[in-house]
């Protein structure tokens, strides 16, 4: 049997997913994110596209100069200014495009079919006296009228382009039209190197990325979280996972599965793009189970409703109560929390867990604790506590929150700044505790109970650790600060009860 051929994984979360409307990366956060693709196995980071602004070429040039092991690359039009942008970044690969489709040669460049075969022939030249690797788009290649698409293809090759990348730009494509494209292209030019970057507008970037592997293509384009314009790109971690599940023995990428959840995090973090809890491998629910059925599979054997292990990409499955709980999903949570329970206390917390859900209620673990307690009427476990707290906010000062709190045996001093006295109060506590545990606050809700300026609010939080873990909590009081610091300080406990730590 032959080795797996090995695909090389071109990353454009930090240009193509950066163009994902209302996103903008400081160089720094680009170089924060790029180490992290590094680790994961990318082979290529499309650094981001130099002409386009100054913090872009300052971006590129940082990412090229930082040594990395993946190839780092750049965009550019197929126009002299763009093209030497992308050369004085300093970048291994310049990833040059121009438009193939008729729609696009008459409403947006105004040019006939020959001029851009002469853009394509002139620009690939000058760019092969530079002595950089050179990949060409062909944009809209999926509506381009298919032979001159393949000429402009062959052209780009015959003056030395190393990369043809077949581009999907308004997502429109199949696989069939994908798998006949990639064959296409490979019989036209003697079996170039092929690469594809496809778009998600009809939910088909992944299906499209694996008709092109299985066609020949030895490139992908994705991004972390499938990030992108509009719909999005096709998702790495969607396609790096379905690879090694159905195609383990014909293909490999170099992609470390068990860093997958961490990277993404770290994309949705910086990049504000909040990932949809039904997202494949790494949506928050993609691992989660409710029903008592599924619940009693998982515990049983988790093969029975887990397509693959959590553990694979880096997570931790999670069951949560509810109006279709059963009493061994519910045991499972409870123990989880270091909670022992009778039968017969099992039995009533049931009672009170379903009735809650009966009344429409989403049953939290915040929930299911505190009925655990109430029934069992043991007391509540706590490794951290707070022991003091100091905010200043004001005009002409950033925000200001010092803290000081008790882990185990140990204290923990720390202060951040923030965009409010809350903000920067929960900073503080994920600061102090960045040693012992790294927590993200994944969601934050306020609502005042009473009116006036002394209304009481009501804070809940949910925090998550980085294997997905995560604990809801909620705190009640006049003060926001205050409120929002002890429902942050009872979540971390949870999130820790449920660590086993
Ligand atoms: O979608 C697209 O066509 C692109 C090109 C620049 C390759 O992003
Ligand atoms: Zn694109």
């Amino acid at each position: 049997m032959s080795a797996p051929k090995r695909i090389y994984v071109f990353d454009t979360t930090l240009r193509d997913g950066e163009q994902t409307p209302g996103v903008s990366l400081t160089p720094e956060e680009k170089v924060v994110i790029a180490r992290k693709l590094d680790e994961l196995g990318v082979d290529i980071i499309e650094a981001g596209f130099p002409a386009s602004s100054e913090g872009e070429f300052t971006a590129a040039k940082k990412l090229s100069s930082l040594g990395l092991r993946a190839k780092v690359a750049a965009l550019a039009r197929m126009n002299q200014h763009d093209i030497d942008a992308a050369l004085n970044a300093g970048v291994n690969r310049v990833h040059t495009f121009i438009a193939t489709s008729d729609i696009h040669l008459k409403y947006k460049l105004n040019k006939s079919r020959d001029e851009v075969l002469g853009i394509i022939r002139d620009n690939i030249n000058y760019l092969r006296s530079k002595k950089v690797e050179i990949e060409f788009s062909a944009e809209d290649s999926t509506r381009s009228e298919k032979e001159y698409l393949l000429k402009a293809f062959r052209t780009a090759y015959d003056e030395g382009a190393n990369v043809l990348d077949i581009a999907d730009t308004v997502g429109i494509a199949n696989p069939n039209l994908i798998r006949d494209l990639v064959t296409s292209l490979k019989q036209a030019t003697d079996g170039a190197f092929v690469s594809v970057h496809l778009h998600n507008d009809l939910g088909l970037a992944t299906a499209n990325t694996l008709a092109a592997i299985e066609a020949g293509a030895d490139q992908f384009h994705g991004t972390i979280n499938g990030i992108g314009e509009r719909a999005g790109n096709a998702s790495i971690e969607e396609i790096a996972v379905a690879l090694s599940v159905f195609y383990k023995d014909r293909f490999q990428t170099g992609i470390n599965l068990g860093k997958i959840y961490e990277v993404s995090r770290l994309v949705e973090e910086l990049t504000g793009v909040t990932i949809s809890k039904n997202k494949p491998i790494v949506g928050e629910n993609a691992f989660g189970h409710e029903s008592g059925i599924h619940t009693h599979g998982i515990i049983r054997n988790p093969a029975t409703y887990e397509p693959i292990s959590p553990e694979m990409v880096g997570r931790k499955r999670w069951l949560m109560a509810g109006k279709h709980a059963g009493s061994h999903g519910v045991q499972a949570q409870l123990k989880e929390m270091g909670i022992e329970v009778t039968k017969e206390q099992l039995e009533e917390i049931l009672k009170e867990v379903k009735k809650l859900g009966d009344m429409g209620k989403q049953v939290t673990d915040e929930d299911l604790y505190a009925i655990a307690i109430a029934v069992t009427g043991m007391a509540p476990q706590r490794l951290v506590d707070l022991i003091g707290i100091v905010t200043v906010t004001g005009t002409n000062v950033l925000p200001t929150a010092s803290i000081k709190i008790k882990f185990k045996d140990r204290i923990l001093e720390s202060a951040s700044t923030g965009i409010g006295p809350v903000d920067a109060s929960l900073k503080a506590i994920q600061r102090s505790l960045e040693g012992v545990l790294k927590v993200y606050l994944r969601e934050y809700g306020i609502k005042a109970i009473t009116g006036g300026s002394d209304a009481l609010a009501h804070v809940m939080v949910r925090v998550e650790d980085e294997e997905g873990r995560s604990a809801s909590a909620t705190a009640t009081g006049p003060d926001i600060v205050m409120a929002s610091v002890n429902a942050m300080v009872d979540g971390i406990n949870k999130l820790l009860l449920k660590r086993g730590a």
